[in-house]
């Protein structure tokens, strides 16, 4: 029988019942995995997973670190790990002698630095889950507490001031050599590319909280006050009131890792999954006293009405889309089936040749007369991890992913989204972007740092499998084109037009990815078990079992 603690995983805190929860799923989960229909022999993950039960680990945190676990499960280290974690230790940024970030990317190729020489918030994430998986949770604990003091600071545009609880999108560390101080310049949103504030730099902050909690079993982080009161004004943000009549949060485009004009703008699968995932994590680490009982009252009632709403109208599936397909329109009154009037004609024709009999995914975005259709990796992935799809639809997810690898993934995992927009409709939606032409960048482009949100993804469902035929891509060209931003083409075969090299999430994701792999026990600081308060209500289809 596995224990709690062989497994590495420590729940959050006594007085947060889901993180409990959480844990005792995960444990059933790893239990269960025949159950899963895992389609292969007896895997690496099965042999980590039974050394893990006779590894007791003093200190909670996972007990098979990168090297040692290699050496123990006698699996020889891929040569471009070394390379890899080289690369991140060489992108490290110190404030004052502590390391508190990694660089967006170390490209010496160039001279054309852009703000490639800042930590983003969304980027530290992978580096983070590489260090904190390896042991090496300073970094982490004093990024998350500069990034808080940032939050704090006064945000403006022009003569508007921001939320308090908006997080930067990035920072940097500025050397005075004749005073020989550093400090810090952070950028909210009043110096990137289209003046939009990071909706996703929150949540990742968040999530990030957790995951540190999760992997060291510190609780003292997460429980002091400045955390708690950070959480709380993050959250305060996306949970005001206003005249939504949705619990989805409605965003500009350019708020999330497509930072760019997209057509993304209004409620993207990203913002819900990654809002959902915060609201999560938050929920096990806030604490009941003063506001924070009130804020996790909203929390909980916000929960499920955004995975009511989620689930039921962003999911799309052979059966779904039949019936959008046939929707009448111009419904009024409580009885309205085509809630949102989506006009069956605004259906794009590539999604009927896309969709298989067996499998599905959470749409880019839904709104008045507005679906758009477009595959998104991150926000189906986040879906994922955390348990915002069903296990029928994660399940149903992954399918997709298999069917339509060719298109997905290609020959470089992988797509940040499907299909590209060309043509007018690339000249309307990005407003002529020359970065985002089609099959490039955001619009259609590869991102290898995708990697490790898929294979948490394939982990949590049991199909590492997948993840390893992804993982085999990358060994294949990264190292040698040296680790690139992100590919072009309809295959993701080209080094991307404008891509950096040496840009740090493409080697931490895949770090991260290896060691998921490696000891699926980690899985834990990134996924949240299902709720089961939370249960679906509308079932469809056959990759979604009838009621
Ligand atoms: C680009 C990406 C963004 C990323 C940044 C730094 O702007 O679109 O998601 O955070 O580069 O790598």
């Amino acid at each position: 029988m596995f224990e709690m603690e062989s497994l590495g995983l420590r729940a959050v805190g006594s007085h947060c019942s889901l993180s409990e929860m959480d844990d005792l799923d995960l444990n059933r989960a790893l239990l269960d995995r025949p159950r899963l229909k895992i389609e292969r022999k007896r895997s690496f993950d099965e042999r980590s997973m039974s050394e893990l039960s006779r590894h007791d680990s003093p200190r909670g945190r996972s007990v098979l670190d990168t090297p040692l676990s290699s050496a123990r499960n006698s699996f020889e280290p891929h040569p471009m790990m070394a390379e890899a974690w080289e690369a991140l230790r060489r992108s490290m940024v110190f404030f004052r002698g502590l390391p508190v970030g990694t660089l967006a990317a170390v490209d010496n190729t160039t001279d054309e630095v852009l703000n490639y020489d800042q930590v983003f918030v969304r980027d530290f994430v992978p580096s983070a889950l590489a260090f904190l998986m390896n042991g090496e949770s300073d970094i982490v604990k004093h990024f998350l507490l500069k990034t808080l003091q940032l939050q704090d600071s006064e945000k403006r545009v022009d003569r508007f001031k921001l939320g308090k609880g908006v997080m930067p999108a990035s920072f940097k560390v500025s050397h005075d050599p004749i005073r020989e101080t550093d400090h810090l310049v952070a950028d909210f949103g009043e110096t990137a590319i289209g003046r939009v504030a990071p909706v996703d730099s929150g949540f990742w902050w968040i999530i990030l909280l957790r995951a540190y909690t999760k992997s060291t079993g510190d609780l003292t982080l997460s429980e002091t006050p400045e955390c708690q009161k950070g959480m709380k004004l993050i959250l305060s943000l996306c949970l005001a009131e206003g005249f939504d009549t949705f619990p989805t949060l409605l965003c500009a485009d350019g708020c999330s890792m497509i930072d760019r004009r997209m057509g993304v703008y209004g409620y993207p699968i990203e913002i819900q999954a990654l809002f959902y995932m915060a609201l999560r994590c938050a929920l096990s680490m806030l604490k009941p006293d003063g506001d924070g009982r009130e804020c996790i009252e909203k929390i909980t009632k916000r929960l499920h009405a955004l995975s009511f709403h989620m689930r039921n109208y962003f999911w799309l599936d052979y059966q779904q889309l039949n019936d959008i397909y046939r929707y009448k329109t111009e419904e009024y009154s409580h009885t309205a089936v085509n809630k949102f009037n989506v006009m069956p004609d605004s259906i794009p024709d590539w999604v009927f040749d896309f969709m298989p009999l067996r499998g599905g995914y959470f749409v880019g975005n839904v709104g008045p007369a507005h679906m758009d259709f477009r595959w998104f990796a991150l926000g189906n992935c986040v879906s994922i991890m955390s348990s915002l799809a069903t296990p029928d639809q994660s399940m149903a997810i992954m399918d997709l992913l298999e069917h339509r690898w060719d298109e997905l993934v290609g020959e470089m995992p992988l797509k940040i989204c499907y299909p590209c927009l060309e043509g007018h409709e690339w000249r309307i939606v990005t407003g002529c972007d020359p970065k985002n032409t089609r099959w490039s960048y955001h619009n259609g482009g590869s991102w290898p740092v995708l990697l490790w949100q898929l294979t948490a993804a394939c982990i949590k469902t049991g199909r590492p499998q997948i993840a390893r035929r992804a993982v085999d891509l990358i060994e294949s060209r990264l190292h040698r084109d040296c680790w690139p931003e992100y590919y072009d083409g309809k295959l993701g075969r080209y080094v991307g037009k404008q891509a950096r090299k040496y840009q740090t999430w493409s080697i931490a994701g895949y770090l991260v990815a290896k060691m998921l792999l490696e000891d699926p026990s980690h899985i834990g600081m990134i996924s949240l078990e299902e709720d089961k308060l939370m249960k679906p209500v509308i079932k469809r289809s056959a990759s979604w079992p009838q009621l």
